[in-house]
């Protein structure tokens, strides 16, 4: 019988292309999407068992692990791929200014909307790349346990090592991210392996332009976009893997060491 893989947030990009090898390498493939995107029929197409999931609502979680559950009693494998790559909201002053002089100074009215906009995109970074993976991770523990043999995978971003001046709250998830994955391991071993991939540039969205595209290729060593299927073969060594637990495998093109 083949073995299941849950991967969240499959129903484009990245995560559609995963989705889709590991099907075609023989693994049931259980795969979570929002939005029904064209990436929806190629998955079922194929074989892969889809079930919509949108974590930001409440009971998702419980949906997903019954879902889940009912289509397989154990999982080899899950790979929390699910993310939003949201941006800081703009600060009205420039922070230089903040100390040059006093008319930035904001209303409690200003205050309050900026804290509010804040928290909200500083909650919502944390919920789906830290603390969705918290609670799906233990909810399916005894999934994986079933097993025998079986993998967490965590898709995080090389910004979680060197912080990030437009999308903080986002690296900052990532950060939490890739500690969870520490303690997981931790706690999880020797039973389940649990790692990060760290990619840098994967993929470019549809929407960057030409010079967006030359200054974000620059930044790597190797000056390439790789695409998904660099992920599929840093999945598949993972779980080859009878050793390696408790990383983050640096998916960057060597960008750790392109200083000017
Ligand atoms: N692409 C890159 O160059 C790059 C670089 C560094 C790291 N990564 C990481 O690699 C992974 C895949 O990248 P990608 O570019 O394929 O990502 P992507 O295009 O942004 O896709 C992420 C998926 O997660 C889903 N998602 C987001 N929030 C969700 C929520 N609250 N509930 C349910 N689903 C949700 C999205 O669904 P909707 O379509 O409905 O929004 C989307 O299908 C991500 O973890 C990403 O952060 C990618």
């Amino acid at each position: 019988m083949s073995e299941s893989i849950l991967i969240t947030g499959a129903a484009q990009r990245v995560g559609l292309h995963c989705a889709l090898a590991l099907r075609a390498q023989g693994y049931d493939v259980i795969a979570t999407y929002r939005q029904d995107k064209h990436g929806l029929t190629q998955l079922r197409d194929a074989g892969v068992h889809c079930v919509y999931c949108d974590f930001d609502q409440p009971n998702a979680i419980v949906a997903l692990v019954a879902a889940v559950t009912a289509k397989a009693k154990s999982l080899r494998a899950i790979i929390h791929n699910a993310s939003s790559w949201q941006a800081d909201a703009v600060l009205p002053c420039k922070a230089a200014a903040l100390h040059a002089n006093t008319d930035n100074i904001l209303s409690p009215a200003q205050i309050s909307a900026q804290l509010a906009t804040d928290a909200g995109i500083f909650d919502a970074m944390m919920h789906i790349h830290a603390k969705v993976p918290y609670l799906l991770t233990r909810a399916l523990m005894p999934n994986l346990l079933a097993n025998g043999n079986a993998d967490v995978i965590a898709l995080t971003d090389f910004v979680a090592s060197v912080g990030s001046s437009k999308h903080m709250a986002y690296a900052a998830s990532r950060a939490a991210m890739e500690n969870l994955v520490l303690s997981m391991s931790r706690q999880l071993a020797p039973a389940i392996k649990v790692n990060a991939i760290a990619p840098a540039l994967l993929m470019f969205n549809d929407g960057d332009d030409a010079q967006y595209r030359q200054k974000a290729l620059k930044k790597s060593l190797m000056q390439c976009e790789p695409g998904s299927q660099e992920v599929v073969n840093t999945i598949n060594y993972l779980l080859a893997s009878q050793y390696i637990t408790g990383r983050v495998l640096a998916l960057d093109g060597g960008r750790h060491l392109n200083f000017p």
